[in-house]
């Protein structure tokens, strides 16, 4: 397993030296137009999870790059079973992340998004609870809100019977969420490719085989295969941390 070890780029430009914080963010701008990131680890041989969880794959330095996505977004849309399954806690930064986003024109935290049909969430739970900003549930019409959490987040209802992804994510921009991040989880991810919502794909690939049993980083409905191009390789040991977007 790769441990606190630092992060060089491979390609393009390879940079031998360790990349500090603001080289680490410079690779992962922030652009113009409305943008959705995904990211997700695996392992070699494509396990999304290592005995039920990500942070099985995990090692301090995609948990560092975890963090500063998390920085640099607006907003952070999860699934409600990667929210149930992982048990999120409540979207806080430290005070020197918040520093940065304040000097960058940025809320002082980013926004926690929700994505579920079947609302079976918990208010009191700290995602939402302890929530530093108000939490969004993006979810359908027929969906039948448990009592409490109208209380503790925006219902932002998109779509009759299933959730219509498109308009939710339009909501977002709306509401200035323009930078989205994504943690997955896999069904969502899936409904997202399925829906072309997807713009970016950031994938540590954890440098480790687990053997079959574990699904992939994406799941649901099956999509026509499309290309995307390559924009960085970084490296921590023997881990790689790449970065795919739209072509
Ligand atoms: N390796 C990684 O980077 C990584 C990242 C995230 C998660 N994971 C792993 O993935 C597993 C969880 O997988 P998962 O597929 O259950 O995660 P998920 O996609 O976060 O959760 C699925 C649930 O999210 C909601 N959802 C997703 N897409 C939706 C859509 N289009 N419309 C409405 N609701 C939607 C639904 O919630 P309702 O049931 O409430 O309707 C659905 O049941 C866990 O083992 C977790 O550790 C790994």
């Amino acid at each position: 397993m790769t441990g606190n070890v630092g992060i060089t780029r491979l390609w393009p430009d390879p940079v031998a030296a360790a990349l500090d914080d603001p080289a680490l963010i410079a690779l992962y701008p922030r652009v113009e137009r409305p943008h959705l990131r995904m990211n997700f680890v695996a392992s070699i041989d494509g396990a999304v999870e290592l005995d039920g969880h990500s942070a099985g794959l995990s090692s301090a330095p995609d948990k560092r790059v975890f963090g500063l996505l998390r920085m640099v977004c607006d907003a952070l849309l999860v699934g409600a079973g990667t929210l149930r399954h992982e048990a999120y806690r409540a979207l806080k930064l430290d005070e020197r992340r918040r520093a940065w986003r304040r000097e960058h024109g940025l809320a002082e935290y980013p926004t926690l998004v929700v994505v579920s049909r079947a609302l079976n969430l918990d208010p009191s739970s700290a995602a939402f609870a302890d929530a530093p900003v108000r939490p969004v549930v993006v979810t359908a019409e027929r969906a039948e809100a448990p009592p409490g959490l109208a209380d503790v987040a925006d219902l932002v209802r998109r779509g009759d019977e299933q959730v219509d992804l498109a308009a939710g994510l339009a909501e977002l921009h709306r509401r200035g969420h323009r930078q989205l991040l994504s943690e997955g989880g896999p069904h969502l991810f899936g409904s997202l490719t399925a829906a072309g919502l997807v713009d970016e794909v950031c994938l540590t690939v954890a440098p480790m085989l687990t053997g079959p049993g574990a699904g992939r980083i994406t799941a649901g409905p099956t999509t026509t295969p499309h290309g995307m191009s390559l924009r960085h390789v970084l490296a921590a040991g023997d881990e790689l941390l790449l970065r795919y977007a739209r072509s």
